[in-house]
């Protein structure tokens, strides 16, 4: 059994349970905006109002550009007595014991890291975007494990990644003080956590995305965002990644299959809606990946992890851009 690894998992369980978990998971109402057909000025206005103006300018961090608040208006428009029923129910997969969950066959060990231990290169010396990234166990462990240059774990909820915040600041903290670590950003000083939703509020702000990792995790997190946001809001998120790409860049895709969706169809009604309406499946996912309007050049499968759980044993690809 990896130590660290463990250490980190249950720092994480002692933090839940000292949490109150009674704290809201909605965003706060944001300002609504109009968006419709948008020449470059009303563009520029859009964006100027949407991001901290910081995160306007090129030269900006990866995470003031990411730092995009949630303002999707689906996530506004629910009422209050949807939002206390979606609390209760992790409409966006948001679950606060997920590791807890997800690895018990094995102590604390997440089997993907095995799938992804054939690719040590991939990762090492890399600037990883993580999306979706709960609690931040798995963000941390692949930042130590594969000595990656930078990692920023991204979650849509903010307790999760306050969660997150928590475990890093007492990871910190577990280790002997070294300055030279904090100085040379390296592990753990080389993590970060944003919150965010990583669907953009209208597809014309991708207009503004840059390449900034070489690789972008996107772990067991189609299936929440294609619920909450239908088929144009995975494909946004799909073109998005490949736009925060750098050139010879990889997205790592661990992807639900479509007989996964049907058990959460009824948690919303946007769900619900969303959910009769697909008609971009799991399967079609490689092809639109590969296709022009997304742009990657290749594809290959890094393994299915050895989890005891058929509904675990997801197959990874990679696509490279
Ligand atoms: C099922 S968990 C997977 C966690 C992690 N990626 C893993 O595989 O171990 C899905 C995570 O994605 C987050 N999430 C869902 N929709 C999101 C969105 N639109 N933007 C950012 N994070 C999102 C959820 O809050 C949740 O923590």
């Amino acid at each position: 059994m990896d130590l660290s690894f463990a250490q980190t998992h249950i720092e994480a369980e002692i933090l839940k349970r000292d949490e109150n978990v009674k704290e809201s998971r909605e965003e706060p109402p944001a300002k609504k905006q109009r968006i419709g057909n948008k020449n470059s000025a009303e563009i520029t206005k859009l964006i100027k109002e949407d991001i901290p103006s910081s995160s306007f300018q090129q030269r900006c961090s990866p995470r003031k550009r990411l730092d995009v608040r949630t303002s999707n208006e689906s996530l506004q428009q629910k009422s209050t007595s949807q939002s206390k029923k979606c609390k209760q129910k992790f409409i966006y997969g948001n679950y606060t014991k997920y590791y807890g969950y997800r690895n018990m066959d094995k102590v604390f060990h997440d089997v993907r890291l095995d799938v992804f231990d054939a690719y040590y290169d991939l990762f090492a010396e890399k600037t990883v975007l993580d999306i979706g990234c709960n609690t931040g166990i798995l963000t941390i462990e692949m930042a130590k494990r594969f000595k990656v240059k930078s990692i920023i774990g991204l979650d849509i909820d903010r307790h999760l990644v306050d969660q997150a915040f928590k475990v890093l600041k007492r990871r910190k903290k577990s280790l002997p003080f070294d300055n030279e670590s904090k100085r040379l950003e390296i592990f753990p000083f080389n993590i970060n956590f944003v919150h965010g939703n990583y669907v953009l509020k209208d597809d014309v702000l991708l207009e503004i995305e840059k390449p900034q990792f070489e690789i972008v995790l996107c772990l067991s997190l189609t299936k929440w965002i294609h619920l909450n946001f239908g088929d144009k809001g995975l494909k946004q998120a799909f073109r998005r990644m490949f736009l925060q790409l750098k050139p010879q860049g990889a997205l790592i895709l661990e992807a639900q299959c479509f007989n996964n969706y049907a058990k959460r169809k009824r948690i919303t009604d946007t769900i619900y809606h969303n959910y009769r309406a697909i008609e971009f499946f799991p399967q079609d996912f490689h092809t639109y990946l590969l296709s022009a309007e997304v742009g990657f050049k290749s594809c290959e499968l890094m393994g299915v992890p050895d989890h005891c759980k058929a509904g675990f044993q997801r197959p990874i690809y990679i696509f490279y851009k």
